[in-house]
């Protein structure tokens, strides 16, 4: 019996900000991330703005307040690594023909609002951002690679939280819809597959909502949501009329993948909360109604808004047609809340049946395959992995070599995984696009150390080095599993 399936797509996928650059070129709008401080493990990566009295402050978080009236500024001596990436902008044939080279048929990346809308609300969208995209597109035609495009990816035009009013604009899904429907109608015959969101999950409450700042918190970020679910739907709807040919997917961070600490009764609910959450998202975007769970998560949040009846008629005509979602680790739930780390992510306990990579991400194959098998049931529409990878740190060799079997044996372990999901449990999965072909910038942390590609890309924490890219190990075996459909997986 085969591993995969024909026509599976073997890929790889980027997100603008953390590989682009360029962040003042072509007439692109600014965005959040041009603002964002490097930072490490330990250390926070901060938004910088400048208050209306002048006053420099520093933002942390998912999601942060903006003082009324503050400015997004560049404070001396700080490093915005997002600003240059690894200047995808400027080698982005040379990228897309190694990705070609490895064997991939499907490249995620995503485009950047900022450059086809830098201020969302102008009349006529930006020709050179346009065009950016297409002859990205087109290059990706002369390789036979499939794109896979993200609307958005952790790339809002700042000027929606300084201008707009932040995603608790209802009218923020209105221009959104406009941008979907631009870039569908101008990438129409180059791009099939899109996604709205990129990990629209991440907008959920992460203050336990036992905490007095989760009220308020927790109502704006599941508001926020809510915008962000009609402009998903709207951008649907846009998106089909404009080319009838095309497919949209939403995408999750992580999928439902947790465990219970133990199987007292309590860890148990906690833990079935805690898949709820998750579901929260997609299941307004794939079944295109809340759940019925989504009473008492606004409840606990203290979240008031309404939902229309024409919302309702609009989430249920808007809901996407297949699902995608990233998946790096599993978690462990108990019915002690977990505890919010520096950058506000929750620091999870650890599960003593499983390996931890160096930025602590649970390393968990078998998680991969049960999780499939939970969305393939709960769903039943198309799954891809759009994201997978080991963030680690690589050393290259003087004579420019880079060896990686720790990230050999992640791929190969994860392969076997999704194999035995989509061959003998009958998931439908369609695709696996890894995370970072190509080293880039980590979003949680702003370093370059943190690799995840099969490509070595010249450049460190501080932003030194010729951005040069060259082929680590790892490059030769994805080739060989890529090229053979997942045949020869050892
Ligand atoms: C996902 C995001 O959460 O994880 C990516 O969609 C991100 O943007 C990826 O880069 C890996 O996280 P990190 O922090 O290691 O870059």
């Amino acid at each position: 019996m085969a591993n995969f399936p024909k026509g599976f797509f073997w890929g790889g996928a980027i997100a603008a900000n953390q590989a682009e650059g360029g962040f003042d070129e072509g007439h692109k709008g600014l965005v959040i991330s041009d603002f964002t401080t490097a930072g490490t493990y330990s250390v926070p990566r901060m938004d910088t703005f400048k208050t209306k009295d002048g006053e420099i402050v520093y933002l942390g978080g998912l999601n942060p307040v903006i003082p009324e009236g503050a400015e997004p500024v560049t404070v001396e001596g700080e490093y915005y690594p997002n600003r240059i990436a690894i200047d995808f902008y400027h080698h982005y044939k040379e990228d897309i023909a190694l990705l070609a080279e490895m064997g991939f048929n499907m490249f995620r990346m995503s485009i950047s609002w900022a450059r086809i809308y830098p201020n969302i609300i102008d009349d006529e969208p930006n020709q050179e951002g346009l065009d950016y995209y297409r002859d990205v597109f087109k290059t990706c035609k002369e390789y036979g690679v499939e794109p896979l495009v993200t609307m958005s990816h952790f790339d809002d035009p700042i000027c929606l939280d300084t201008k707009l009013g932040t995603w608790e604009n209802r009218r923020m899904a209105d221009y959104f819809e406009k941008y979907a429907r631009t870039i569908v109608r101008e990438y129409k015959g180059l791009v099939k597959y899109w996604l709205t969101f990129n990990e629209i999950n991440s907008q959920m409450p992460m203050v336990p909502p036992s905490t007095p700042a989760s009220k308020v918190e927790g109502g704006i970020c599941l508001n926020r949501l809510h915008t962000k679910f009609l402009a998903s739907a709207k951008a649907v709807l846009a998106a089909h009329q404009e080319d009838p040919n095309c497919l949209v997917g939403c995408m999750i961070a992580g999928g439902p993948g947790t465990y219970p600490e133990t199987c007292a009764p309590a860890d148990m609910l906690a833990q079935i909360f805690k898949q709820q959450e998750n579901y929260y998202c997609s299941d307004v975007q794939v079944r295109g109604y809340y759940g019925d769970y989504a009473k008492r998560i606004w409840k606990q949040y203290g979240a008031t808004f309404e939902v229309t009846p024409e919302e309702e008629r609009l989430l249920l005509a808007g809901h996407v047609d297949f699902y995608t979602f990233s998946y790096y680790m599993t978690q462990i739930t108990s019915a002690e809340p977990a505890k919010a780390g520096p950058s506000g992510f929750p620091i999870f306990k650890k599960n003593p049946h499983l390996k931890y990579s160096e930025w602590g991400w649970a390393i968990d194959p078998d998680g991969l395959r049960y999780t499939l098998n939970l969305l393939n049931s709960r769903y039943q529409v198309p799954i891809m992995v759009v994201e997978n990878g080991l963030g680690a740190v690589d050393v290259k060799e003087e004579d420019g070599s880079v060896h990686d079997p720790y990230r050999i044996e992640y791929h190969k372990a994860h392969f076997k995984a999704m194999s035995q999901a989509i061959m003998e449990d009958g998931v439908n999965c369609i695709g696996y696009t890894m995370w970072g072909p190509m080293d880039i910038i980590s979003a949680s942390t702003g370093q370059m150390s943190k690799r995840y590609g099969f490509v070595y890309v010249d450049r460190d924490d501080e932003g030194n080095g010729t951005l040069a890219r060259s082929k680590k190990d790892s490059f030769y075996y994805i080739q060989k599993v890529y090229k053979s459909n997942g045949e020869d997986l050892d």
